[in-house]
């Protein structure tokens, strides 16, 4: 390795916003090619030091040091960030839902010919690029038609097809299922092997200890312990105590469920499909949830149990036939999203950005 190992130096970073100290002198050492993973509570500030990072807080609105290969930087945006191989994979996604994956992914960049597009070269990159994240889709693929998954390796090809060197995910896998999170995981393995650094931040410590390198735990604006990790030998315990600052005798305390009695009762429900006519995505479901319980749904993908959940949801999906809904005994009829919450329900979609 070169003279200097490290990719990244992040050094006495403070950030104020009005009335809060979000950083207080942090200190971020990242090695080349390394997966490093940056672990925190909510609010410890691991967001705003990857925006310092990215140029979203341009040089002067922070104080301290960025040096990225060897050199200072002071990056008045994201573009200069970018520019310098830099890519930043926010919380939520951010591409264009009703826009194709070629027409995100060249957004800002377009290929053009005499002031036109060059559609098919777009496509034909766009193709290659997938290619990469282990997609293959037909690029003109709407956004809106991927699942959250997918879209968050469209991100990730997107910033590949800039010529990444040091990627960011925040929070890459809090939106996605198991199978997904377990691809992520992989494909950031895989940009190791070729030498690309990865910053990951993220609240699962099983995942952290899957492919971290290097740890750094951030507690309110401080940067409380940095260290390299062997892979597979993680101290999950030890990560919660210094993002809590105290030691967690029991992860898991012992709850005792005060379990009362049935407050909610769906019966024969049944809704079809909106785009299939005839087409039953629910047929006679019923169940109870009792006061203080947690009610698991089981089910293969597609089984229907966004769909079910959705559909008691003020009717926010597909067509109602029959069924009906019992809040403490009494019927109700939720025929709007609006009416469910009046009554005391709340929804946690899938895709948190929605
Ligand atoms: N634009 C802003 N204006 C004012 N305060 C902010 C702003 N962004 C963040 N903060 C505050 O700075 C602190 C750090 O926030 P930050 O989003 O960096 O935390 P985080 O570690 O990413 O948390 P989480 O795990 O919830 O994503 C918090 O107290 C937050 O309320
Ligand atoms: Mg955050």
């Amino acid at each position: 390795m070169e003279r200097n190992s490290y990719i990244l130096q992040m050094q006495g970073i403070t950030k104020e916003f009005p009335g809060v100290r979000a950083l207080d002198d942090v200190n971020l050492n990242v090695h080349t090619g390394s997966i490093h993973a940056i672990c925190g509570e909510n609010g410890a500030g691991k967001s705003t030091l990857m925006k310092v990072l990215s140029g979203v807080y341009p040089y002067g609105t922070y104080d301290g040091k960025i040096i990225y290969m060897g050199q200072e930087m002071k990056f008045k945006n994201i573009k200069e960030s970018e520019h310098a191989g830099i890519a930043i994979i926010h919380q939520e996604l951010t591409m264009i839902p009703e826009l194709s994956i070629t027409e995100n992914i060249f957004m800002g960049n377009e290929i053009t010919h005499k002031g036109l597009i060059n559609w098919t070269e777009e496509r034909a990159k766009t193709s290659e690029i997938l290619k990469k994240v282990g997609l293959t889709i037909n690029p003109d693929t709407l956004i809106k038609h991927l699942g959250v998954g997918q879209q968050q390796l469209v991100e990730i090809a997107k910033a590949l097809s800039k010529n990444v060197k040091l990627l960011i995910l925040d929070e890459p896998t809090s939106a996605l299922n198991e199978a997904d999170s377990a691809n992520l995981l992989e494909l950031m393995k895989g940009l190791r092997d070729k030498g690309i650094t990865c910053i990951m931040i993220s609240h699962k410590l099983n995942e952290i200890a899957e492919v971290s390198d290097a740890v750094t735990v951030i507690r309110d604006g401080h940067t409380v312990e940095s260290y390299d990790v062997e892979a597979g030998k993680v101290d999950e315990d030890q990560i919660i105590k210094s993002m809590v600052g105290r030691s967690i005798e029991n992860r898991y305390p012992e709850h005792e469920p005060k379990i009362g009695d049935v407050i909610f009762e769906v019966r024969n429900w049944c809704i079809e499909d909106p785009e299939v006519a005839g087409r039953m995505v629910c047929k006679n479901s019923s169940f109870n949830v009792r006061a203080g319980e947690i009610v698991g749904f089981a089910g293969l993908m597609g089984a229907g149990r966004t769909e079910l959940m959705r559909s008691i949801f003020g009717k926010n999906y597909g067509i109602y036939r029959s069924g009906t809904i019992k809040i403490k005994g009494r019927e109700v009829r939720l025929n709007s999203v609006e009416q469910a919450i009046k009554n005391g329900i709340a929804y946690v979609p899938e895709d948190r950005k929605t």
